[in-house]
């Protein structure tokens, strides 16, 4: 009867001890598979100005910027560029070139510059001369033809200043709001004849996503056009442009927009994004096609075009 006894007791210290191999095995397992999986997602080192941060931080720290200056946004700008933004997006806008019919998505958009020059363009000009002058009444006007863009933004604040832009200057037509990130756009494949970024690209994590994403949302035959600070190669001017961009440029933004860090930011982002041929590259990787680029200001910014051919 002892000896029946002794043996159940071993048999289950034997047995609670498999189990305990075996659960020990399986968190070994499970650990093994933590790290593994841990080390397959690993979060990749990138930049936010000359910062070094996670992959998974930098979206978060560029809304915040953003989130924090988009009311003094757009006078910002003005006062930074002494107002030459307006100049290099009206120019952006003649190279785009829309028709009546183009149908356009305005990726990083934000307070709505590129979408509204977008809706304006040409619109007293020989192009609709077939249809009534808009000098004529309210009627006839509900006959010209109108343009519609979708802007995609990533941060609500800046599309709420754009929306409010809008309703002051009575544009309650032609225009879609969409919050969502150009790495991975909510809209359906082959949509639009042209997709516009305008300083946008530079604060995304990862600009091969973006160029991947606006090849698919184009049509064939649409036209991918990207506004963006570039590099200036002359060593003199850059060198003065490089004092007024560090010297000058936060001050301002701590002044006007009482951020500081959100303007050093900017100028960090601009110093490291790609050069214009390497951009270019980048976009012909994506599978554009006739791939240029126009510099605007000896290189401060530049103009990139490439079809979906
Ligand atoms: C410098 S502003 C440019 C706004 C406008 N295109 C212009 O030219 O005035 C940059 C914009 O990019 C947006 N942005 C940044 N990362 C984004 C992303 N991953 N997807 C979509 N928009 C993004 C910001 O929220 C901000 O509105």
């Amino acid at each position: 009867m002892m000896a029946l006894k002794m043996s159940s007791i071993l048999k289950s210290v034997l047995y609670s001890r498999r189990i305990f191999n075996q659960s020990r095995h399986l968190c070994v397992s499970s650990t093994l598979l933590i790290s593994c999986t841990k080390h397959y997602m690993q979060d990749k080192s990138t930049h936010f100005g000359y910062q070094t941060v996670k992959e998974s931080e930098k979206e978060g720290r560029v809304h915040e910027v953003f989130h924090n200056v988009a009311d003094t946004y757009d006078v910002m700008n003005d006062v930074m560029s002494a107002g030459i933004h307006r100049v290099w997006k009206d120019k952006f806008m003649e190279v785009l070139g829309p028709t009546f019919n183009t149908k356009l998505v305005d990726v990083a958009g934000g307070t709505g510059d590129i979408a509204f020059r977008f809706l304006d363009y040409n619109n007293n000009k020989s192009e609709h001369l077939s249809t009534p002058s808009p000098q004529d009444s309210d009627e006839d006007t509900e006959d010209i033809p109108s343009r519609s863009v979708t802007i995609v933004d990533i941060n609500q604040a800046m599309l709420d200043v754009g929306k409010s832009r809008a309703e002051k200057c009575g544009r309650h037509h032609g225009i879609e709001w969409i919050l969502g990130n150009a790495e991975c756009l909510p809209l359906k494949d082959e949509q639009y004849d042209a997709y516009t970024i305008a300083f946008g690209i530079r604060n995304c994590t990862h600009i091969d996503k973006v160029l991947e994403d606006a090849y698919r949302v184009l049509k064939p035959g649409g036209r991918f056009l990207c506004l963006e600070f570039s590099n200036v190669d002359n060593t003199i001017l850059r060198s003065l442009y490089d004092y007024y961009s560090f010297q000058v440029i936060p001050v301002m933004g701590e002044i006007i927009a009482k951020d500081w860090n959100s303007y050093q930011y900017l100028v960090e982002s601009i110093r490291k994004f790609p050069k214009q041929i390497e951009f270019a590259s980048m976009i012909e990787e994506a599978g554009f096609r006739e791939v240029s680029y126009e510099n605007l200001l000896f290189g401060v910014a530049a103009i990139h075009s490439g079809y979906k051919i």
